[in-house]
């Protein structure tokens, strides 16, 4: 019988601070082709925003091991807050090598040490949709008071019409925490409705299935031929079905 995936708060923080999921974390975000050139394309989405907006203060809600922040080019505050002590020293160790100052906290996404509107731009991946509605909405709410008025907010979804093929095929027991899966016009309303407007929702990995399936090519050595035909593949489409999302939203007053 399959288990129900991870939900709780708890549940969340102690999965995320075993030291076996941290050691792989980075491996697994980043190392294999498909996953590669999707997180080259959130580094370039979020150093586009930064560059546009330039804000004067930055928040990485839940950065895990930095696999974001190390990346980014910014020139103001930066401060990243995450529960796992194990994740932070990941972080630190990797900002310190790439010479970026990110100021890290240890600290609860639910409970925000941070006074009203200190920050320009707040982003968050893979985070959000984590958890459930009501405790999502509770994440907007500290993300929107944390922000000031006409500040931006940046987080990705996944598109349920092409994740939950693709995962029930798979099974779902190769994904033991919750992650909500939205359609387009679901995912539009929860922001609008928690106090977002919504600019721009970048499609990434837009030819999933093809892509997905030019992933296999590194078990036979092919990794870098499997890379560059991924991410050519994201130019071959207008995006209108993607497997993932980037939001880019606006706090609303
Ligand atoms: C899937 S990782 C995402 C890391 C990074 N944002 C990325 O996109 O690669 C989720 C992170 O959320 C952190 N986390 C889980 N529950 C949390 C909470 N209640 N408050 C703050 N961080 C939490 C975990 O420690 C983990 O580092």
């Amino acid at each position: 019988v399959a288990s129900e995936p991870i939900s709780s708060e708890e549940g969340l923080k102690e999965f995320y601070d075993d030291p076996a999921v941290v050691e792989s974390y980075l491996e697994k975000r980043t190392g294999q082709p498909f996953n590669s050139v999707l997180h080259e394309r959130q580094v370039r989405f979020l150093n586009r925003v930064i560059a546009t907006f330039e804000p004067g203060a930055i928040f990485d809600l839940a950065p895990g091991p930095a696999r974001l922040g190390a990346e980014l080019d910014f020139a103001c505050l930066g401060a990243a807050m995450d529960a796992s002590a194990n994740m932070l020293a990941l972080a630190r160790a990797r900002n310190e090598r790439k010479g970026k100052p990110w100021l890290l906290v240890r600290g609860d996404a639910f409970h925000l040490p941070f006074r009203p509107g200190s920050f320009d731009l707040v982003y968050s991946l893979r985070f959000v949709r984590r958890f459930a509605l009501t405790q999502r909405e509770k994440l907007y709410s500290e993300i929107r008071r944390v922000l000031r008025p006409g500040g931006h907010f940046a987080m990705d979804a996944q598109n349920r019409l092409v994740a939950l093929p693709h995962r029930l095929a798979r099974g779902l027991d190769k994904y033991p925490v919750y992650d909500e899966l939205f359609l387009r016009h679901e995912l539009v309303e929860e922001l609008e409705g928690n106090g977002f407007r919504v600019l721009e929702l970048e499609p990434m990995m837009r030819r999933f299935t093809a892509q997905f399936r030019l992933n296999r090519l590194r078990r036979f050595g092919l990794g870098r031929l499997a890379r560059l035909l991924i991410k050519a593949l994201e130019f071959t489409s207008n995006g209108n079905n993607p497997s993932t999302w980037m939001a880019l939203c606006e706090r609303r007053d």
